[in-house]
């Protein structure tokens, strides 16, 4: 069969990265192959995201551009996957006639059947239906980047939790949980591909299996923790009413489980927290770090805000830097609140001016910005084991394609910090020995959103069989 060349444009969360390689995967079978170069492609989709209105967007720009590349190439096939595909439907097709396939976050196993329609008749098809049960639970075999060291694996899909600012509810569908034998096969396989890492997905990790008398989510862990040559897992994201005693003490006992927790929080204020209908208070949610830090001193908490959620006052946005202030938080994602029509929130008065907004989410990141050079300077000096995850990008490499004296190399600690160091020689001489492998790395010092260090004697003794020299980076 000859090959027809795919190019997939990833907008949003893990989970459209997860759902980006599912397509890939069930599209492998017609012949397709993904490409980087749109020109050369015979199909481009663009798997969307609808979060907030400055995503929705840019899926349309991108469609925009789609346009002009079909007028002088009728003959490819332009699809629109993901939560706008969900969100609009039809509405997509009938705006943008030159569009032949939309389909929803529930379609992408159908893909196969709807794309050979599209390829012998040339007509236009919307699948947009949602259904209450995974239908396709089993691993599709994807391929995986040359040397991927990391992988999404989706445990569950959808949310029932309904806060008000959030389409995830209406475009995802009602939260369902995959079988633990499919998930353990499929990460075994990324293992056997060389995964080492993996990062289990949903909305709420907390509630997977809860509705289908599955395991718990700390049982799956577990389960995962006892997959060989696997060496670290980690899980997104985990809703604070939800956090389990169980999930808790995970922290404390399973060897494989990063240090490092995003519990996204929104709001430091309880009257905020009640209208987004989160479900638990500010101090119910410090309490449940004060349990996680205790079960594991050195763990790394990271957090999403909002900012401007309608009705927010002055006092309450302060309530939110304070929160900031008292945590000390590892990192964090901040937001200017984004109307999104179908969520509750859109009818709620009081809408907060964008100047204001802005404003707040500036006051925010600075206070951040100082929190995280104290933490990024306290590393300085310390010893992080980290996982090798390939050359750092901007690598130099001369004319021949041989590495320097030093190619610098990056990784990823436990706690999520990326660490840039220069690769010895002797190690550089044996790939096996730097990508996918554990190292110890004397932190340096600090770029503004990684860390340096170098090799450590006791890693380089390991891994040469010798007392080698250390390598300042
Ligand atoms: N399931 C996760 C969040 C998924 S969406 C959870 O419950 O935490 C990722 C983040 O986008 C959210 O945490 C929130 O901070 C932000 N977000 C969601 N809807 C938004 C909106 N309408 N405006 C601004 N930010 C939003
Ligand atoms: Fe959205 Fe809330 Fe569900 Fe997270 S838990 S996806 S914020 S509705
Ligand atoms: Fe966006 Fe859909 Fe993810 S709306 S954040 S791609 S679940």
């Amino acid at each position: 069969m000859k090959s027809k060349l795919l190019y997939i444009n990833t907008i949003g969360c893990q989970m459209n990265v997860y759902d980006t390689e599912q397509m890939a995967g069930v599209l492998f079978s017609l012949g397709y192959r993904l490409t980087d170069d749109i020109e050369s492609a015979d199909m481009v989709i663009v798997n969307t995201c609808t979060i907030r209105e400055k995503a929705e967007q840019k899926a349309f720009s991108f469609l925009g551009r789609l346009a002009k590349i079909k007028a002088v190439k009728p003959s490819l096939i332009v699809g629109v996957g993901g939560c706008v595909a969900q969100q609009e439907g039809e509405a997509i097709t009938r705006r943008m006639p030159y569009v032949d396939l939309v389909f929803g976050t529930h379609a992408i196993f159908r893909l196969p059947e709807m794309v050979r329609r599209i390829e012998h008749s040339r007509c236009r098809i919307v699948d947009v239906r949602l259904s209450d049960v995974i239908e396709v639970n089993k691993p599709v075999d994807v391929q995986l980047n040359e040397n991927q060291v990391s992988s999404f694996v989706t445990v569950m899909r959808g949310c029932d939790n309904y806060c008000t600012y959030c389409v995830v509810p209406h475009v995802r569908g009602r939260e369902t949980s995959r079988h633990p034998d499919h998930i353990i096969e499929e990460i075994r396989i990324r293992v056997e591909k060389g995964v080492r890492e993996v990062t289990l997905l949903g909305q709420n990790v907390n509630s997977y299996g809860g509705k289908e008398g599955l395991c718990s989510f700390a049982e799956l862990l577990k389960k995962v923790n006892r997959i060989k040559g696997l060496d670290r897992i980690r899980f997104t994201t985990s809703h604070p009413k939800d956090l389990s005693d169980d999930l808790v003490s995970t922290f404390g006992c399973l060897e494989k489980l990063c240090h490092h927790i995003h519990l996204p929080v929104q709001s430091g204020d309880d009257d905020i927290l009640k209208r987004m209908n989160r479900k638990y208070s500010r101090d119910s949610y410090l309490e449940k770090l004060a349990r996680l830090r205790a079960t594991c001193p050195d763990i790394a908490i990271t957090s999403d805000f909002i900012v401007g959620f309608p009705g927010e006052t002055d006092r309450q946005f302060q309530a939110t830097l304070d929160l900031i202030e008292t945590v000390q938080y590892d990192g964090l994602f901040a937001f200017m609140y984004s109307d999104r029509p179908i969520a509750q929130a859109a009818a709620f008065s009081d809408k907060i001016p964008n100047l204001v907004k802005k404003e707040r989410l500036k006051a925010l990141l600075e206070l951040q910005e100082g929190i995280r050079r104290n933490k990024y300077q306290a590393m300085v000096g310390q010893v992080r084991e980290i996982l090798v995850e390939g050359p750092s990008r901007h690598i130099n490499t001369n004319a021949n394609g041989v590495p320097p004296a030093q190619a610098r190399y990056r990784g990823r600690t436990s706690s999520n910090h990326i660490v840039h160091f220069n690769a010895p020689n002797s190690l550089l001489k044996k790939k096996e020995l730097l990508t996918g492998t554990l190292m110890d790395i004397m932190i340096e010092g600090a770029y503004a959103h990684s860390l340096w260090g170098r090799v450590t004697q006791k890693t380089m003794a390991e891994k040469t069989g010798k007392g080698g020299a250390t390598i300042a980076a």
